[in-house]
């Protein structure tokens, strides 16, 4: 037979897929499940943007949009990014709309990256940050940041492990599967680091607008950090809008033009129809208050975990109040027990379906991730079955 790509096979599966995989077979099976592994917001899509996408499809929005994306998207994307940040991109030449998150970080590494590369990657972050570097060729350079320093690594990121051909490091705040962002002063340190390292800084802040404390800083509305920051963005989280597959790279205007290529020649562009309703998310007064009120719905749930929590009290499970995201990295660190073990039996035990710690890497063994994407009940009911079996837990 002839030879496959053997890139691929440095790439795990999925822990995520194969846990949903095994909660449909038990499913399938007559189990009732609570679904607490999903990194998919559990609201519709507002209904004004069905509705923009179904008149757009009408209109005749139907066939080939221009690769960099629509003028109408990327001068919302440009508002959107001045009213939130404060920061100005030329939608002529410094955005890119893209296929999702995941594309606008595709295209950003392809834009930046040659073969073997290095790129340094936060551990625990998610799968795809380390996946994608692998998948181009590149060597992704594990950075530690443990739980112990809010998961954020030291500002100094494995300054030892640079060498000539570090390219870029990757950030992800808040953070999945931690919901962890740092500090204003942190971003300032880290980009006097990449500066002094000439480094590219990749930040995928898909989950910036889902905060509980202060605002989370974006990477690049630091001083002077606009002209080597690479921002991926999306409308799925925050909107609601997961299967759209619509987002944005704002990034300098060379990076764009490499990125466009690489978008061009591997999806054309993005349905035009998909991204009229993009563009009327983004500015839409009313769209922006029902995410405003998911925002609440997420906070509103996270206060009830943290209850019951506090409640609780326990010694064998931490439960770590995250500052983002709609995610709790528990810590069952104390049991001694691999992360994918724990949570296979508390899905066939208590029928709650988690994700691994491990799928995030080293650091993330011990922790599991549970989402609060899911109903108030659901997740109410999913913790309380997680803390009952926690408390039975005999090693
Ligand atoms: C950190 C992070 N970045 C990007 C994505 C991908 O988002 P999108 O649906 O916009 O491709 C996800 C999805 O779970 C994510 O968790």
């Amino acid at each position: 037979m002839p030879a496959l790509n053997e890139q691929l096979d440095l790439i795990r599966q999925s822990a995520t897929v194969a846990m949903s995989d095994h909660i449909n077979v038990l499913k399938a099976g007559g189990r009732e499940i609570i679904g607490l592994q999903v990194g998919d917001p559990d609201f519709a899509t507002p209904p004004a943007v069905m509705q923009a996408a179904m008149k757009a499809v009408q209109s005749g929005l139907t066939h080939y949009a221009p690769a960099i994306g629509t003028l109408e998207l990327r001068k919302a994307v440009a508002d959107k990014l001045q009213r939130d940040e404060g920061l100005e991109y030329d939608p002529a030449e410094e955005i890119l709309v893209t296929h999702g998150g995941i594309h606008a970080y595709h295209v950003a590494l392809q834009a930046i990256l040659n073969p073997g590369d290095e790129v340094l990657v936060p551990d625990p972050s998610w799968a795809t940050h380390s996946n994608m570097v692998t998948m181009l060729r590149g060597r992704v350079v594990r950075v530690a940041a443990p739980a112990e320093n809010g998961f954020i690594p030291p500002f100094r990121w494995g300054e030892k492990g640079l060498t000539s051909k570090t390219r870029a490091l990757v950030l992800n705040y808040p953070s999945n599967p931690t919901g962890a962002y740092p500090d204003r002063t942190y971003w300032v340190q880290l980009h006097e680091f990449a500066e002094a390292h000439n480094l590219w800084i990749i930040s995928d802040e898909v989950y910036a607008s889902l905060y509980y404390e202060d605002r989370p800083t974006c990477a690049a509305s630091v001083h002077g950090a606009k002209e080597r920051t690479l921002l991926v963005n999306s409308l799925s989280k925050a909107y609601a809008m997961t299967g759209w597959r619509v987002g944005f790279l704002a990034a300098p205007a060379r990076v764009i033009g490499n990125a466009l290529k690489a978008g061009q020649n591997s999806i054309t562009c993005v349905a035009p129809f998909i991204q009229h309703a993009a563009a009327f998310a983004l500015t839409d007064p009313a769209v922006q208050q029902i995410t405003a009120e998911m925002r609440a719905a997420y906070a509103r749930r996270r206060e009830r975990v943290l209850h019951l929590a506090r409640e609780l009290d326990s010694e064998k499970m931490r439960v770590i109040p995250p500052r983002g995201a709609f995610y709790f990295f528990l810590d069952l660190r104390a049991f001694r027990t691999p992360s994918v073990e724990i949570c296979e039996r508390i899905l066939d035990e208590a029928g709650v379906g988690l994700v691994p710690g491990s799928a995030f890497g080293e650091q993330g063994e011990g922790f599991v991730r549970m989402s609060i994407a899911a109903s108030d009940e659901e997740v109410e009911a999913g913790f309380r079955k997680i803390i009952a079996w926690v408390e039975k837990f005999q090693g």
